[in-house]
């Protein structure tokens, strides 16, 4: 006979979580350079939480408002709001960080053959409507596909972003 399934409490998930200090600016950034819509930002802070990411906005007053909304955490999320997005990734791409697209692209790798990062990546996500403007795909060093079968031409932005995260901090 199957054992039954028990759902565990809240309680016992938080004391069963290895603490562990996220350390700002870390290993892993999720960057919405160029959001539109407000519900995808706090679906995408619910995944840097859970992963230990950090979240990379523009520094726009909506976004705060989206934020704020969306943050349904008990600590307070780790977001860095970013004025230009161009200057930024290149000194990010400067400074050592792999520059990873998230994009429907011809020379994508697979989501499945991702490795788990092993240095400080930022993880960037295109526009709902455009995907990556042309000039920032010049300053990736790879992009990430995620295979689809149905009709849709994409994938809503915070899915593709937080499956991409999740194998990124490699907990898929
Ligand atoms: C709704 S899609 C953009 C639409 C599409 N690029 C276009 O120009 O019509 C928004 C963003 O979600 C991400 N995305 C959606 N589906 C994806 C997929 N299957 N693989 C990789 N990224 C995806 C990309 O970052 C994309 O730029």
């Amino acid at each position: 006979m199957r054992p039954a399934i028990r759902v565990r409490t809240p309680q016992e998930i938080r004391t069963a979580r290895r603490p562990r200090r996220h350390r700002c600016w870390g290993h892993l950034v999720a960057a919405a350079l160029w959001p539109m819509h407000d519900a995808n930002l706090g679906t995408l802070l619910r995944t840097c939480d859970a992963v230990g990411a950090c979240l990379a906005v523009p520094p726009f007053r909506w976004v705060d408002d989206a934020l704020a909304r969306g943050n349904t955490l008990r600590q307070p999320a780790c977001v860095h709001r970013v004025g230009s997005p161009l200057p930024w990734l290149a000194d990010e791409r400067r400074a050592g960080a792999a520059i990873l697209g998230v994009e429907l692209a011809d020379e994508a790798v697979r989501l499945a053959d991702l490795p788990a990062a092993r240095r400080r990546t930022v993880m960037v996500l295109g526009h709902e409507a455009t995907g990556i403007p042309p000039e920032a795909l010049d300053l990736l060093d790879g992009a990430v596909e995620i295979p689809m079968i149905g009709t849709g031409s994409s994938l809503n932005v915070a899915v593709a972003g937080s499956l991409v995260l999740y194998r990124l901090a490699g907990l898929l």
